[in-house]
């Protein structure tokens, strides 16, 4: 993880120089990308009900995603990812769900008001998904070369012999030889079957991908060369992608932006330049804290103490309250609203700055 961090550290130096030269054009794209964004989640809220009680999973989240860059969406288990990727592509379980409010708008379309006919078309096509376990997103009873000339098929109505072609072009990107493609999941490694789903994602040349913890199911020593698989094939392509993770190290690696959630809230947004070089909300804070620190050669292993609150409990105010080593009077009165700490950097934190957000 460390190393990650040290290697993202060096990169940033190099690029000074070209971040100063490239100031003005940055901040054109800056403009346009806040009229029109490509990819925008506006106050989305995603309550399910279990066993009689109500789970606040997601609590009026927004986030935007700029067309070619890649955001991490990082925080621990239970903040609310997966329920934030799932509602995109509206694959929530329809049973558990009490509540889904807010809009997703993709290239100007809210996914939210699509008709099913649509949203077909939309997933795997201008949007595929990577999950952490690759067996969600593979059909055990299908060779691999089929499942991906399938979705081809579907998508770009073409004859079976292209598609077929294709799918053996797509496996190849990964690393999987031709003679590979008429065997079915099963037989495959974890990692290999990984590499399948990839392929799979990639098949229709989308235009974002999400990726929910693609190597966390996968062994350590594999985890590293699916990651650089991903990173290669979004830098070839230029696919804009979310990445879900809670390792700061893969965010360190991979993303231009950062978004950190907690208790089913974004609570600092920004570039990963602010979010490693200026983390503001005091839980950020918290997780760089927890990063091992090689120096001293310590592990913490508890960092903040406490929990994250109970998700059956509605938060009325800051909701790392509980936790905070800097709660005072002033965050009873807190009642959710961005900070700017400093231009396209926000904090969910009354200490985050002077001036609330606008957006
Ligand atoms: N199907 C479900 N029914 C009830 N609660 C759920 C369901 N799926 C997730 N949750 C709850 O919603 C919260 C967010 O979960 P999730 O989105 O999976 O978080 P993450 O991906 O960050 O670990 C958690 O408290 C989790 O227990
Ligand atoms: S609002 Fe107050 S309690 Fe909440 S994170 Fe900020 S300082 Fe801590
Ligand atoms: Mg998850």
């Amino acid at each position: 993880m460390f190393k990650h961090k040290m290697h993202w550290h060096k990169k940033q130096h190099d690029n000074d120089e070209t971040h100063q030269h490239s100031h003005h054009h940055d901040a054109r794209e800056f403009d346009a990308h806040h009229r029109h964004p490509f990819f925008e989640i506006r106050n989305l809220s995603v309550h399910y009900h279990s066993n009689g009680e109500t789970v606040y999973a997601v609590n009026n989240v927004s986030l935007k995603l700029r067309e070619g860059k890649t955001l991490g969406l990082v925080g621990e288990t239970g903040a609310g990812k997966t329920t934030i990727a799932k509602s995109i592509l509206r694959i929530l379980p329809e049973y558990a769900v009490e509540l889904c409010e807010g809009e997703v708008n993709f290239q100007g379309k809210n996914i939210f008001d699509m008709n099913s006919a649509e949203l077909q078309k939309l997933r795997g096509g201008n949007i595929s998904m990577i999950f952490q376990d690759p067996m969600t997103a593979l059909n055990p009873v299908k060779t691999v070369k089929e499942q991906i000339a399938e979705g081809y098929c579907y998508h770009h109505n073409c004859s079976k012999m292209e598609a077929n072609r294709h799918a053996i072009h797509m496996l190849s990107t990964v690393g999987i030889s031709s003679d590979r493609a008429d065997e079915y999941p099963h037989q495959f490694s974890g990692g290999m079957k990984q590499r399948v789903v990839i392929a799979l994602a990639l098949a229709c040349s989308p235009k974002l991908i999400i990726a929910d913890e693609p190597t966390t199911a996968l062994d350590v020593t594999i985890q590293a060369q699916v990651l650089d698989l991903i990173k290669d094939l979004r830098d070839q392509t230029g696919t804009a992608m979310i990445l879900i993770t809670h390792d700061l190290g893969v965010v360190a690696d991979v993303c231009d932006f950062v978004d950190v959630i907690y208790a089913g809230r974004i609570i600092e947004s920004g570039t990963k330049e602010d979010i490693f070089d200026h983390p503001s909300h005091p839980y950020t804070r918290g997780l760089f804290a927890a990063l091992p620190d090689l120096k001293k050669n310590v592990r913490r292993l508890s960092p903040i103490e406490g929990l994250p609150p109970d998700p059956t409990k509605a938060i009325e105010g800051c909701a790392f309250y509980d936790r905070c080593p800097e709660r005072c009077e002033e965050c009873l009165h807190f009642n959710n609203e961005l900070f700017v700490v400093s231009d396209g950097h926000y904090s969910l934190c009354c200490k985050g700055g002077a001036k609330k957000c606008q957006h």
